[in-house]
């Protein structure tokens, strides 16, 4: 039997609902757009797993989604997955693919202390990737670099109407508190963190925080050219893995045009990946 696949303009992935912070900064400049979002909820954290079983898992996950649509380009919305499989991803695609890395670069730019902060996943924090940027656009900084899947857990929470604990919060971001100096900016290396920025900027005062969700935006705008202007485009949201949480994620999901939530068949390989 044959399905006919569906033509989208956009194909936009994470692990969680991380990536719907890049979601929006693209529906900002492009607002009838038709995308498909696809959260890798069965796999998530991304942060604590092998570069072996995360090349493989989103390639897999890609792979699934793509025999159900067809779309102009891919988001890769996750700094984890970006700053690994980004080089094989694009050789198994034949549209063009957008990622998301650490913003190290403007942060550098803006930086007047000469000290940044990188707050990102524990794998994003250790990439060889990630120390090419500091090297070619931030090698007369000193970087701060905190990991923390627990944080990518929390805004998962709160997502879900939970409320984020300032004091946890506090105890996330001690390592940026107790440098002297203080970063005074930070760079949010994980597409779950600008969910939160709020309580961030509570928490560490009057930090200035980088992300690169504008500038994916711009580049996704510039690559669309005149398409991407669909009068009644579609959206949808798939997960690898239906739960009851989801459910909580409605109301969030419903202000970005998100109605219900559908599974995308999950890759054969295994979930777990540690
Ligand atoms: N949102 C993802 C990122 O930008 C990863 C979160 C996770 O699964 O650990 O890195």
């Amino acid at each position: 039997m044959s399905l006919t696949k569906q033509a989208i303009d956009a194909l936009i992935f994470d692990s969680g609902v991380g990536g719907l912070s890049v979601l929006s900064e693209i529906l900002r400049v492009r607002p009838q757009l038709s995308f498909v979002y696809v959260a890798d909820n069965a796999g998530l954290p991304y942060g604590d797993k092998t570069p072996e079983w995360l090349q493989q898992r989103v390639s897999a996950v890609i792979a699934a989604a793509c025999s159900l649509y067809t779309p102009k380009l891919l988001v890769i919305a996750c700094n984890t997955a970006s700053t690994l499989v980004l080089p094989q991803l694009r050789s198994e695609v034949t549209f063009p693919v957008v990622g998301v890395v650490p913003a190290i670069k403007p942060a550098a730019t803006l930086s007047k202390n000469r000290v940044i902060g990188l707050l990102a996943t524990p794998a994003t924090v250790k990439r060889v990737y990630t120390d090419g940027l500091i090297q070619d656009f931030a090698k007369d900084c000193h970087v701060v670099r905190v990991g923390s899947s627990r944080l990518v857990e929390l805004v998962e929470r709160k997502l879900r109407g939970e409320s984020l604990a300032l004091d946890e919060l506090t105890r996330i971001c001690q390592p940026f508190l107790e440098s002297t100096p203080m970063p005074d900016t930070i760079v949010l290396g994980c597409t779950h963190f600008p969910l939160v920025s709020t309580e961030l900027k509570t928490v560490l005062g009057g930090v200035q925080l980088v992300d690169s969700g504008a500038a994916i935006a711009q580049r996704v705008q510039t690559l669309m050219g005149t398409s991407g202007n669909q009068p009644q485009p579609l959206r949808k949201i798939l997960f690898t893995q239906l739960d009851t949480s989801i459910d909580q994620l409605k109301p969030y999901l419903k202000s970005l045009g998100l109605d219900a939530a559908e599974a995308l068949i999950p890759p054969k390989e295994s979930a777990s990946g540690k």
